[in-house]
């Protein structure tokens, strides 16, 4: 490849000339050459931009960690602008001495730092009745994994004495919808935060600024941004979000309620359709990315012939609790079509079902909680594209 390759023969711009100085980008921007790595939605999903959603795009990322610009953006009411000066988080009900904390306050609290997935239940929802959307960025992109900084809920709730029949607790956003979600004081007091930092920086007001909640491995609608409001209670409020929105109506008529834990998922982020193969057939690296909501990943198998036959991907990067995991699979692609899946097992054993076993549990008027297995089928020339293998 090398003889008369121009790019190693002539001198570009950036070798003849000297480079913009120190403080070109006081924040610093990505290369010029990555403006097509962004944040994308789908205009014909909701009928306005305010209450809507925007998908992280997966299939340019590796590692665990989302950088902060590209998480996915879901708002009920658009993007509250919160003062941080003003912001006061109120928590009453059932505690012995209600409280209203500053940011000043809450940061005079022992931190902790966790790296926590948070995915929408309404992800991968629109691939419930068939294969729909192009793109791994629309049919998994309601996720990110991102560490957070801030103080334990439960140091918060004991600051304010829980009285004995506070068995629940209500979250309440400061933005145009008041997002407002019950959540059992069980696991308030297990493992929810009040995190103020993400990756190491300020929250970005798209994630809540100046504070969020933290509920890790539990649906993303219950993270309640631009927090301001706990609430102690004996039961459940039975708001608008856990009633008519992130319920699933079964096949009998009923609904299943309450259904927090995001079940074990993996997908494979390239290929896929917006990342084809480029390079032609031989040394050829498949990633992607698994998750649990009830704790480690064990295991993520991947298969090149639609689930006939499994091969144990390679993980690699930190494995932590109710946190993305990173896979690959390294092969010699002969040139023929695949059909590539992946499937995850956690570490309680759960394994990721496939899109037709959900189907004949959960019948098909489902939104939410879709963990089904992914299928990309790969042509001779590398094109990749979401369908469904029986
Ligand atoms: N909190 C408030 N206050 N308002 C909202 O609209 N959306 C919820 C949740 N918390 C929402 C909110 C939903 S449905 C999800 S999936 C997550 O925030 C999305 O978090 P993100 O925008 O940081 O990705
Ligand atoms: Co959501």
């Amino acid at each position: 490849r090398a003889a008369g390759d121009p790019a190693i023969l002539e001198l570009p711009d950036w070798t003849t000339t000297l480079g913009e100085g120190v403080d070109a980008n006081p924040y610093g921007m990505p290369s010029e050459y990555e403006a097509h790595v962004v944040r994308r939605n789908v205009p014909w999903l909701t009928a306005d931009p305010v209450s809507s959603v925007n998908f992280t795009p997966l299939h340019e990322l590796d590692g665990i960690i989302t950088p902060n610009g590209l998480c996915f953006e879901r708002h009920h009411g658009g993007v509250a602008q919160v003062d941080p000066a003003q912001w006061r988080l109120m928590i009453h009900g059932l505690v012995e001495t209600p409280l209203v904390f500053t940011l000043e306050d809450l940061k005079r609290f022992p931190r902790v730092n966790k790296v926590y997935f948070l995915e929408c239940a309404a992800n991968s929802g629109m691939e419930w009745r068939g294969a729909q959307l192009n793109g791994v960025q629309f049919t998994h992109g309601m996720i990110h994994n991102v560490m957070y900084t801030g103080v334990p809920l439960r140091t918060i709730l004991e600051e304010c004495g829980l009285k004995p029949a506070g068995k629940w607790m209500l979250a309440e956003g400061a933005d145009a919808a008041a997002m407002t979600r019950s959540i059992p004081i069980e696991k308030a007091l297990d493992d929810c935060m009040v995190a103020f930092k993400m990756n190491g920086e300020a929250l970005r007001p798209e994630q809540g600024y100046p504070a969020r909640l933290v509920v890790p491995g539990w649906e993303g609608n219950m993270w309640v941004k631009w927090l301001r409001r706990l609430e102690i209670g004996d039961k459940p409020w039975h708001h608008r979000e856990e009633t008519s929105k992130y319920t699933d109506l079964l096949p009998d008529g009923t609904a299943r309620r309450f259904t927090w834990e995001m079940d074990a998922k993996s997908v494979i982020t390239s290929p896929s359709p917006q990342a084809p193969i480029t390079h032609g057939k031989g040394r050829t690296v498949i990633t992607g990315i698994a998750w649990s909501g009830r704790g480690t990943i064990r295991r993520v198998d991947v298969s090149l012939d639609g689930g006939r036959n499994w091969l144990p991907a390679r993980l690699d990067g930190p494995s932590f609790d109710k946190s993305i995991h990173r896979f690959y699979h390294e092969f010699d692609w002969d040139g023929r079509p695949l059909y590539l899946q992946s499937r995850a097992i956690d570490s309680t054993g759960y394994v990721q079902p496939t899109k037709d076993a959900l189907r004949s549990v959960r019948g098909v008027n489902s939104i939410y909680h879709n963990n089904g297995i992914q299928t990309w089928y790969v042509n001779e020339n590398g094109e990749a594209e979401n369908v469904e293998v029986s």
